[in-house]
C-alpha cells in the first residue's frame, strides 16, 4: 500500500502550500531533512532534549514523515541495497531452507512463513516463486504472512498483517535486516561511566547533548556505543509465532564481546543517503536510513529463553554458498545475460566487505538434527 507522497516533490509542495514554512525558508534548516519531520521533532523537544533513541525512532518511523513511511527507500533508486533486492537468488536460498525445515517436520499443512520487516515484498515474491516452481505440495501447504509497519506490498499471494498476530502450529519466521533497523540508545563513556546521548534543536540544527550517567553491565570502558533495547523482546515474540519450527534471522552484527570490543570506540551507527554511508544522524533527517549492528549474544539468549535451539550465527556468504548458490550461477550458462547477472549477484551477496558480512542465526523448536547452512555451526 503506497502512502501517497514522495520525497523531494513532497517537500517542495509542503513549502509551497502549507502554512508551516518557517523551516523551509531557513536555508540551514532546509538542509537538515524533511521539513515537516524536523518541525514535529522540534515541537516534541519543546525547547529541551530528547534521548537519541527517540530521535532515531521519529526519524525512521514517525507515523507520517518517518523515513520508512515512504516506499522506494531500498534499491538502486533509493539509499541502500539489501540482499532480497540484489537478485531473487537470495530468496530462492531462503525458500530452499524453509522447504528443508518443512520436510524435516513431516510436511505439515498449513505451514506458515512469517516475515517481519517484509519491506515491499521482494523476499516474499522470490520465496513464493521458488515454491511454485519446485514443489506443489510445499506451495499448497504454504501461508505467507508479511509483517511491516505501513504494509505496502501488493502481491495477492501474501497476507499483510500487523501485531497482534495469531501464532501458527508449524512454520518458519524469516527476517532480513529487521533488528538493525531498531532505534537504539546511544552512550558516550565519561569519567563517571556511560552518559546517555540526547538531541536538541539549537535554533539552526540538531545537536547532541549529554543526558544522565547510567549504570550498565559489561559496558565498554571508553568511547561510544549503542544499546538496542528492543531486540531481545522482539526476538522472543518472533519465537512465539511458531509452536514448532524455526526462526531464521539475517542481520549485521556480532556477539557482544566483539560488538563492545575495547578497540571499537566509535560504535556502529551508520547512515545511508543515496548510496553513501556516513556517520551523521543529525542531517537528512527522515531522508536517510540509520542502522546499527546487532548484539547476536542477546538474540541467542532470547531464542534459548523461548526453548529454541540456536544454530550459528554463520556468515551470510557461508550460508548462501552452502545452500548451493554457486550451482545456481553455473546452471544459468545457457543464458549468458542471466549467467552474468547471477554471477554479479553472488559476488555482491557474499562480498566479505559488504552483504557477505551479515550473520545468519537459525533457531529451531521441535525440529531434530541440523539444517542446511548450519551443519558445521556451533
Ligand atoms: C533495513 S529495512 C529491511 C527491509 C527488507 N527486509 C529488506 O531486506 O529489504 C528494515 C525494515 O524493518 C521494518 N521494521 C522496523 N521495525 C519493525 C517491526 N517492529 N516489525 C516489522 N517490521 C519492522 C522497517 O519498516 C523496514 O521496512
Amino acid at each position: 500500500m503506497s502512502e501517497g507522497y514522495t520525497g523531494a516533490g513532497h517537500r517542495k509542495s509542503a513549502a509551497r502550500y502549507t502554512g508551516r514554512v518557517a523551516i523551509d525558508l531557513d536555508p540551514g534548516a532546509a538542509g537538515i531533512g524533511n521539513a515537516r519531520l524536523v518541525r514535529a521533532m522540534i515541537d516534541e523537544m519543546a525547547g529541551g532534549a530528547i534521548p537519541f533513541e527517540r530521535f532515531m525512532e521519529l526519524a525512521l518511523y514517525h507515523p507520517e514523515f518517518g523515513y520508512y513511511r515512504r516506499p522506494g527507500r531500498i534499491g538502486p533508486q533509493g539509499d541502500f541495497l539489501t540482499s532480497p533486492v540484489i537478485h531473487p537468488m537470495f530468496g530462492w536460498a531462503v525458500a530452499g531452507w524453509c522447504h528443508a525445515a518443512w520436510e524435516r517436520m513431516g510436511r505439515p499443512s498449513p505451514f506458515t512463513i512469517f516475515e517481519p520487516a517484509a519491506g515491499e515484498g521482494a523476499l516474499a515474491a522470490s520465496v513464493l516463486d521458488w515454491a511454485e516452481s519446485r514443489d506443489d505440495g510445499f506451495r499448497g501447504a504454504l501461508r505467507y504472512i508479511a509483517i511491516e509497519p505501513g504494509a505496502r506490498g501488493n502481491d495477492p499471494r501474501v497476507e499483510w498483517a500487523s501485531p497482534p498476530i495469531t501464532a501458527a502450529d508449524a512454520g518458519v519466521v524469516i527476517s532480513n535486516e529487521l533488528f538493525d533497523a531498531f532505534p537504539v540508545r546511544l552512550f558516550d563513556v565519561g569519567g563517571r561511566g556511560p552518559v546517555e546521548v540526547g538531541v536538541i534543536w539549537n535554533g539552526e540544527a540538531f545537536a547532541e547533548v549529554p543526558l544522565g550517567v547510567v549504570s550498565l553491565d559489561d559496558a565498554p570502558a571508553e568511547g561510544r556505543f549503542e544499546v538496542n533495547q528492543h531486540a531481545y523482546g522482539a526476538m522472543r515474540s518472533l519465537c512465539g509465532l511458531v509452536e514448532r519450527g524455526a526462526v531464521l534471522t539475517f542481520d549485521y552484527g556480532y556477539p557482544q564481546e566483539e560488538l563492545w570490543a575495547p578497540w571499537r570506540t566509535t560504535g556502529t551507527l551508520l547512515c545511508f543517503y543515496r548510496h553513501t554511508a556516513h556517520e551523521n544522524p543529525l542531517i537528512h533527517v527522515g531522508e536517510q536510513d540509520m542502522t546499527t549492528h546487532v548484539n547476536f549474544s542477546e538474540l541467542v539468549s532470547a531464542v534459548e529463553d523461548e526453548g529454541f535451539v540456536a544454530h550459528g550465527p554463520v556468515r551470510q556468504s557461508e550460508f548462501l554458498l552452502s545452500m548451493g548458490l554457486g550451482a545456481l550461477v553455473e546452471g544459468a550458462r545457457n543464458d549468458m545475460g542471466e549467467y552474468f547477472a547471477r554471477r554479479r549477484a553472488l559476488q555482491t551477496l557474499t562480498d566479505a566487505a559488504g552483504l557477505g558480512r551479515i550473520r545468519v542465526l537459525a533457531a529451531t523448536r521441535g525440529l531434530d538434527g541440523s539444517l542446511p547452512g548450519f551443519e558445521d555451526a556451533p
